[in-house]
């Protein structure tokens, strides 16, 4: 099984790279490939608009998002992780989620061209407030977006409270983010 992690902070040693990384040890240590990405040492532009990838069946922006369209073909799932900014995600990861764009077919129906449609994602969040629930509504609507995308959501985590404690320091995280990735690939096997 082939994950991919995408990093959408701009600390390489931040709450969100921890986060992701934990997660993807957890997939790794039950035989996982796993690769991660990270924002802050990638060229991704923002999406320009022109629509060539529906008539050219590619994006035209000419950057590192060209070699995570490549490795998202050939996996089996993706963990995006963001900061929260503002309420909501970070430019970073919103300029990556835009650039999915390019992965939708021509005629919207099914959305996702057939090979990536169906792969499971793991969105994980990092906040600074510790009230898991004032961004509720947010997470919801976030979670419905990648749906829509037809990906497989297996779940959305959110660290909180990172302004008085960083995410590494909370110990009970580091099992809880292991079992995630973990979990996704037993599941795979559960259903051979
Ligand atoms: C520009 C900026 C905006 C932020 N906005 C919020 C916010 O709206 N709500 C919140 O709970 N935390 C907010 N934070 C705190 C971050 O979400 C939090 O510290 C996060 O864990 C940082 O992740 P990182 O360590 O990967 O950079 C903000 C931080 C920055 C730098």
């Amino acid at each position: 099984m082939k994950i991919i992690g995408f990093i959408a902070s701009p600390r390489k040693d931040g709450n969100t790279a921890w986060t992701v990384n934990k997660i993807l040890e957890g997939a790794k240590e039950e035989g996982a490939d796993t690769q991660v990405w990270y924002s802050s040492e990638l060229d991704i532009k923002p999406c320009k608009g022109c629509l060539s990838c529906k008539k050219n069946d590619k994006c035209a922006i000419n950057d590192d998002m060209q070699m995570i369209y490549d490795a998202l073909k050939l996996a089996d799932a993706l963990v995006i992780g963001s900061p929260i900014y503002m309420g909501q995600m970070s430019g970073q990861a919103k300029i990556f989620t835009d650039r999915l764009f390019a992965q939708i077919s021509p005629k919207f129906s099914p959305k996702f061209k057939e090979e990536n449609a169906g792969k499971k994602l793991i969105l994980a969040f990092t906040q600074g407030n510790p009230d898991s629930g004032i961004f509720q509504t947010y997470y919801d609507y976030t979670k419905k977006m990648f749906q829509l995308l037809e990906f497989d959501v297996k779940d959305v985590v959110v660290v909180t409270g990172t302004r008085s404690e960083s995410a590494n320091e909370k110990k009970e995280l580091h099992i809880v983010m292991k079992n995630i990735g973990s979990s996704l690939v037993l599941e795979q096997f559960s259903k051979l």
